[in-house]
């Protein structure tokens, strides 16, 4: 049977439901350890979702059971709607994924590489090898031998090969690694592009900032466990932002301040104040407190705003996770 057919059978080019990946009690163990603990994954389709942890939290190792490189040990996954590894065909015909680091003949040129991988796809994955070096950015180095590449440009081939699928699933397991930080800034921007193309995203990755700016959805993984998942503004909603002055007679200040109750906690610090408010507190709000210090007598000499990073939260959830065992 043809693969056409056979996803006709299985219900059109894609199946149903609103998640590109979805684990139900997805388990690996290596002997008496757990790499991948439990997961419940869901990711919705057309956005772009970080899987975030420290190293050896098992982030590669759920690519690998995802991808069917490994077997799981329990649990139930499904890729676009496809149950796997009943139906892992017709899913991997539209995932591409990198998985570690790319890897490519050395001494063939780039476009040489992916004529070979294509040779290994369906018929029409050849005709898509030079779009695909052209959205990555790669024509004009396409004739170059790959031991000639930057990091950054195996990267970009490695998204290129992934192409060649016309994948409606990317999974990038550490995209970011090794990448300077112009690197890191293409591949946030093509990241952000092929989201735009209503394509899923999946990256796997241990550094919180890249994954803030990168993603809009995120799974934090520690110890094989998904200790939270949700969109990053939500994940954020219960979080602070702080507002840093400096001025004259702290506290004084903080009298002022609290006497008028403008909310927020008011803690008196060697040169001025911070104030921690809930996130979203408007910017008149905070223009309305340096009035009133100002009304007050007080000589402000600075005022800055820092919001929320995902990184302060990462931090605030594993302490407290810690403290709980
Ligand atoms: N093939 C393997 N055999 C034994 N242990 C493994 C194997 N692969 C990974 N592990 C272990 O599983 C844990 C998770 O590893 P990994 O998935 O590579 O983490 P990450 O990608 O988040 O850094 C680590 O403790 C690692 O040592
Ligand atoms: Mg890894």
């Amino acid at each position: 049977m043809s693969s056409a057919v056979l996803e006709k059978v299985a219900g059109g080019a894609d199946a149903d439901g609103p998640w590109a990946v979805e684990t139900h009690g997805l388990t690996k163990r290596f002997g008496e350890s757990i790499a991948v603990n439990s997961v419940d994954l869901r990711i919705p389709r057309g956005c772009a979702f970080g899987y975030l942890g420290p190293n050896g939290a098992g982030k590669t190792t759920l690519i690998r059971v995802l991808l069917g490189l490994t077997r799981a040990d329990a649990g139930t996954m499904s890729l676009l709607g496809y149950p796997v590894p009943r139906h892992r065909d017709l899913a991997l015909a539209r995932v591409g994924a990198i998985v570690d680091e790319p890897r490519f003949h050395g001494h063939l040129t780039g476009r040489q590489n992916l004529q070979i991988l294509a040779a290994a796809r369906e018929p029409a994955a050849r005709g898509r090898i030079s779009a695909a070096l052209e959205r990555v950015g790669l024509a004009h180095r396409a004739d170059d031998r790959v031991s000639k590449y930057s990091m950054g440009m195996r990267q970009r081939l490695g998204v290129a090969a992934c192409l060649l699928g016309d994948p409606q699933l990317l999974i990038l397991d550490e995209p970011m690694n090794g990448l300077d930080p112009a690197g890191m800034h293409d591949m946030r921007e093509m990241i952000h592009s092929l989201v735009a193309e209503g394509r899923t995203v999946v990256l796997s990755s241990h550094l919180l900032d890249e994954v803030e700016r990168t993603c809009d959805a995120v799974a934090i993984v520690d110890r094989g466990k998904v200790i939270r998942q949700g969109p990053i503004a939500e994940l954020l909603a219960g979080t602070s932002m702080e507002v840093e002055i400096d001025c004259s007679a702290p506290e004084a200040a903080q009298t002022l301040l609290v006497r008028e109750n403008r909310g927020g906690r008011v803690t008196v610090r060697e040169q001025g104040l911070a104030i921690a408010l809930p996130t979203g507190t408007s910017h008149d709000a905070i223009a309305e407190m340096n009035r009133i210090l100002v009304e007050g007598g007080i000589s402000v000499y600075r005022l800055e705003v820092n919001q929320a990073s995902l990184e302060s939260w990462f931090l605030e959830v594993t302490s407290r996770l810690g403290s709980e065992e």
